[in-house]
């Protein structure tokens, strides 16, 4: 199945006389069921599922330009950034098999993040996508076809594995999943099927630590190999998955929050119970965590949190809950947040 799959992204296009110029944007996302654990290349131990974002995003501008012994220079933020070319590198070796015309051009980058640098937000999934993009728009340009979204989630992913579910939105599940027509380990599919109350779902990113994480997801995902909890892990994901495509359907709020809280607490019990342990919390992590647990008890409101591999809270509510949610963010949670920073985001449709 997957060799026939992994066929179907193969060309046989090559490189023309003519250059091309495009420009990308790609959000963020934020998963609701979490991939934790893979295997090469870049495939997902389990299923997971997302919001893409809509206001942290990548915006990549790609030159590509017809040469005999390809180059790669890349700006960031407007500055010559070298230490980011090997990254890129590596990116364009591990796809040549798919894009083999990309060996007939040199590479102009440059690239910039709506998001603070080094505000502990991740922007591999956002660059990977804007990138992928752009590399999908050239071979649209080289075929007269239309940009193929899922070759581009497809190739996405093999930048940075959750890259692949910030092409499209507002919900992508990525992986293998027995619930999920089409679902596949190779690339990202668009949810359909999710009740209108989550299109315009909110996500306010709390940044209680914005330095470089203490230990890099590439690490983490490797602990997952022989975790005494991995298989587990990897079961109670599938099963959160089918609950939550249950629950997205219905709109039912109060088992979105049990099973989004439980995700999330559930990564980070991997981290803590990984050899070597770690802790990526910080204690503001925990203060914003019962905080909005009690709010919510106080409240009525249906607020949650979740959390990616990182100190940072995503508090996700529904749109029409926004100015009180945003009320307690100022009076109360900021006063957890590195500078009191925080970025209000809601779901959007992926990349431009
Ligand atoms: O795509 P990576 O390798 O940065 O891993 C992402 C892992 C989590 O953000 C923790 C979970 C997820 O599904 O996005």
């Amino acid at each position: 199945m997957n060799d026939q799959l992994l066929e179907n992204f193969k060309t046989r296009l090559t490189a023309t006389e003519a250059s091309f110029k495009v420009m990308h944007r790609a959000p963020s996302n934020i998963a609701l069921v979490k991939y934790w654990g893979k295997y090469d290349p870049q495939l997902p131990a389990n299923p997971s599922i997302s919001f893409t974002l809509s206001r942290a995003f990548t915006e990549t501008l790609v030159f590509f330009e017809p040469s005999m012994s390809p180059k790669i220079n890349l700006k960031f933020e407007g500055k010559a950034k070298p230490s980011f070319i090997p990254k890129v590198q590596s990116f364009i070796d591990r796809i040549k098999d798919y894009c083999p015309y990309l060996s007939g051009y040199n590479l102009e980058i440059e690239t910039s993040n709506s998001f603070p640098h080094s505000s502990g937000i991740a922007s591999s999934a956002s660059g990977m996508a804007a990138l992928a993009m752009a590399i999908c728009s050239l071979e649209a340009n080289l075929s007269g076809d239309k940009v193929d979204l899922k070759k581009a989630s497809f190739l996405a992913r093999l930048g940075s594995g959750s890259a692949a579910r910030s092409i499209e939105g507002p919900l992508m599940s990525w992986g293998l999943h027995k619930d999920i027509l089409g679902s596949s380990d190779l690339f990202a599919t668009p949810f359909f099927e999710a009740h209108p109350i989550f299109n315009a779902y909110q996500d306010a990113i709390l940044l209680v630590h914005k330095g470089v994480k203490s230990v890099s997801s590439t690490v983490g995902h490797n602990l997952m190999n022989n975790h005494p909890f991995a298989e587990q892990r990897f079961a109670q994901a599938n099963e959160n998955l089918a609950r939550l495509l249950r629950v997205l359907r219905t709109g039912d709020l109060d088992d979105f929050i049990e099973i989004v809280e439980l995700e999330a607490l559930s990564l980070h019990a991997m981290m803590f119970s990984s050899t070597p342990s770690y802790i990526l919390m910080q204690p503001g992590t925990l203060s914003i965590i019962q905080r909005i647990r009690t709010f919510r008890k106080e409240t009525g409101i249906p607020v949650c949190f979740t959390l990616d591999a990182g100190a940072n809270v995503h508090v996700l509510y529904p749109l029409e809950n926004k100015e009180i949610v945003v009320d307690l963010i100022d009076n109360e949670l900021s006063a957890f947040c590195e500078d009191g920073q925080y970025l209000l985001d809601e779901c959007g449709l992926g990349a431009k």
